[in-house]
């Protein structure tokens, strides 16, 4: 991967660090190690298989679209678009990194696991890498060796980064193939040659949401009995809550590609719900009346604390002005999080 950019681009070494900011992860390398992996191992080899073919080798080439000028893109468009590349640009690279450091670590003790955290790696620096390239288009670009050192880890027991990570690749197809066909149907707002590629790119995160649904179910902790349900709905959630928050917080990005911002996060989240019936015991009711009023509820709320913040108001009066939406947004997220769900186990085999 490489970090090296014109004389005149801007090598950033810092984003600005919010709760919705892409997270960087670290795990328990030694219980993943043991995993007993052994009823999911043939799905497992199976994938490798796949993955070793490599379909998207010469993928990531950045062709003759990409040879041009793009002055011509507004200033407004440029700021939000570079905005967008940048949060893609580093959830990819912190997936890299995740699976790069298991592949590292489980390496002489479970080859099976350490070949296919390779393989991923291998997708994600890609994916990471073509996202800073774009970036440096517009003279910036995410210098990503100091980010791998400088950012702080979060810790992620293994149960948790495989709910994570399974939700978190299956959005991430949801969220490229969406906007794919949408900019199909209309190539007037492809203003960057960049998400013609997501057709092909999507895949390679379909397959890494595949591979860790076999983790997943290899662990019958994780889909059998009451906890593993209050886990699944507390992880659907929490990555739709911060979908739709982060979604209506780049309205404008949306809107500069011809998308409705608040239809976008509807889908991608009722999809995803959809899709992860495969995976996991339970899925949330997306269809309850209730369900997206409060969860875009939540949005508005954030983006007034948002205002709240930016304003010159003292500290503590922007304390008091924020804590009604702070417990607004808690009360939201309690109701939603106790909506009856569904029992995915009953739906096995009937679903996409
Ligand atoms: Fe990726
Ligand atoms: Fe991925």
């Amino acid at each position: 991967m490489t970090t090296t950019v014109s004389q005149s681009a801007i090598k950033k070494t810092s984003t600005e660090e919010t709760l919705l900011t892409p997270r960087f992860y670290t795990t328990d390398f030694d219980a993943i190690a043991n995993m007993d992996i052994s009823s999911q191992e043939e799905e497992l080899k199976a994938m490798i298989a796949e993955m070793r073919a490599d379909y998207n080798r010469d993928h990531f080439l950045r062709d003759e679209d990409f040879k041009q000028s793009w002055d011509h893109i507004d200033k407004n468009t440029r700021r939000v678009f570079v905005d967008f590349l940048e949060r893609s640009c580093t959830s990819e690279f912190s997936g890299f990194l995740l699976f790069k450091e298991l592949s590292r670590n489980l390496k002489n003790r479970n080859p099976i696991l350490a070949e296919v955290f390779h393989l991923m790696a291998r997708d994600e620096a890609r994916h990471a890498g073509f996202l800073n390239k774009a970036m440096s288009d517009f003279n910036i670009s995410l210098d990503l060796g100091y980010l791998t050192k400088n950012r702080t880890y979060t810790f992620f027991k293994p149960e948790w980064v495989i709910y994570a990570v399974y939700l978190s690749e299956k959005i991430g197809y949801w969220r490229y193939i969406l906007m794919y066909r949408h900019l199909e149907k209309h190539p007037e707002y492809e203003f960057y040659p960049l998400f013609k590629k997501f057709e092909s790119w999507c895949q390679d995160e379909n397959r890494h949401g595949d591979i860790f649904k076999a983790l997943l179910r290899s662990q019958p902790s994780m889909w059998q009995g009451w906890k593993s349900r209050l886990w699944a709905r507390f992880f659907l959630l929490s990555v739709f809550a911060t979908h739709t928050l982060t979604v209506h917080e780049r309205a404008d990005f949306y809107e500069s590609v011809g998308l409705d911002a608040q239809e976008y996060d509807r889908e991608v989240i009722r999809q995803t719900n959809e899709t992860s019936a495969r995976a996991f015991p339970t899925i949330l009711n997306v269809d309850h009346p209730q369900f997206f009023k409060r969860l875009e509820r939540c949005a508005d709320r954030n983006e007034k604390m948002k205002a709240i913040e930016s304003s010159n108001a003292p500290k503590i009066v922007k304390f008091f002005r924020k804590l009604p939406l702070i417990a607004g947004i808690f009360w939201d997220l309690l109701v939603l999080y106790l909506i009856k769900p569904i029992d995915a186990e009953s739906l096995r085999g009937t679903v996409r």
